[in-house]
């Protein structure tokens, strides 16, 4: 951690200032873009703007995913947390903390609730998020992380048993070697009496999924658009966003949407910063983001080659979504 600051219940860790977010950006583009098969790294979707359009894909009426995992843990928290008795709750890619409130509030009725890790990219989200829920969980202590969550769970000095969470299936964001590995951070830094919920979403109809991500109201084109703005005002590019278009598909083989920005025509752009032309041909795409789907099998097989034992796996009746709970192995 670079920095740390106190206020009122509320400490936050930066790993890394302005400068690196900038200089990781430029490396991971550079690298990205000169690629045969070009691609982008999600991260970078989530700056202020990124992260308010991906609050609006979780109300669209085609997006099932946040309403579905939503109903699962209203359903699932009061006894999970009877049970466990969580005095910590840790999350991963924390976003605007909406689902978590779930959890914090059965934590706060079975008089169990101390501390919220939330730990995001995304400064100005983590901060107002911190900032709203001491207001309304008074006592509760905010310990947030600015910075990647690949580098693992921050050194938990904080009370246990602690809750883990990863929720929004952004593990089906990474490949399967990336989820792997990151499973494996999580669960070695695990105490034996720490647990981890993990949202998942399943295989199903390709047409619901299809929608899911190629809404009506373009919310999710415009979402995906956004990145190309970041490396603009970033690193000085030139995309004209005009000149590309979303393009979002189900690949069943293997089990995963695949979205892409096709270039509408030939064009070179230049990217001042990193000193790059990127040369795109017409129909030319970068990928900008995987997202799989997982069956229960698939999502245990996963948690087990990490080193999670898969304790039970919930899910909604019209099995559109699923958490799984597991505690570290030998825990
Ligand atoms: N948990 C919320 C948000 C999911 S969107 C939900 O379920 O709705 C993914 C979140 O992860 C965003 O808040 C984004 O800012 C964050 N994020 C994406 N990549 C990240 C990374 N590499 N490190 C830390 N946070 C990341
Ligand atoms: N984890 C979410 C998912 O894979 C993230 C997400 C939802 C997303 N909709 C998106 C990312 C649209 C990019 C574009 O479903």
């Amino acid at each position: 951690m670079n920095s740390e600051q106190s206020i009122d219940n509320i400490t936050i860790a930066e790993q890394s200032e302005v400068e690196d977010y900038r200089a990781a950006l430029a490396a991971d583009v550079l690298r990205g873009l000169s690629l045969p098969r070009r691609e982008l790294q999600p991260k970078y979707f989530y700056d202020e703007t990124g992260s308010q359009l991906f609050e609006k894909i979780c109300d669209l009426p085609e997006y099932y995913q946040t309403r579905t995992e939503s109903a699962i843990l209203r359903d699932i928290a009061p006894e999970l947390v009877e049970h466990y008795r969580p005095a910590t709750l840790v999350e991963f890619g924390s976003g605007s903390s909406l689902k978590t409130r779930l959890l914090l509030s059965a934590m706060e009725d079975a008089g169990v609730l101390k501390r919220y890790v939330p730990i995001d990219i995304s400064r100005e989200m983590l901060l107002s998020t911190a900032e709203s829920l001491v207001r309304e969980y008074p006592g509760l202590a905010v310990d947030a992380v600015i910075g990647d969550f690949n580098a693992g769970l921050p050194p938990l000095t904080a009370p246990g048993p602690r809750l883990i969470i990863f929720l929004g299936s952004t593990i089906g964001n990474f490949t399967e070697e990336e989820a792997t590995a990151f499973l494996r951070r999580v669960s070695s830094g695990m105490g034996e009496d720490d647990l981890f919920l993990l949202g998942i979403d399943l295989v199903k109809d390709p047409a619901m999924l299809h929608a899911a991500y190629n809404d009506a109201d373009g919310v999710t084109a415009e979402f995906n658009l956004n990145v190309l703005r970041v490396i603009n005002r970033e690193l000085g590019g030139a995309f004209d966003t005009g000149s590309f278009r979303h393009y979002a598909f189900f690949n069943p083989r293997a089990s995963q949407i695949e979205m892409h920005l096709a270039s509408l025509t030939e064009q070179v752009v230049p990217i001042e910063s990193i000193g790059m032309d990127v040369r795109f041909g017409r129909g030319e795409t970068i990928l900008t983001e995987i997202s799989r789907k997982f069956t229960r099998e698939s999502a245990s097989a996963l948690m087990a080659a990490a080193g999670l034992n898969v304790l039970d796996i919930f899910s909604d009746s019209g099995e559109l979504f699923a958490l799984a709970l597991a505690r570290r192995e030998n825990g």
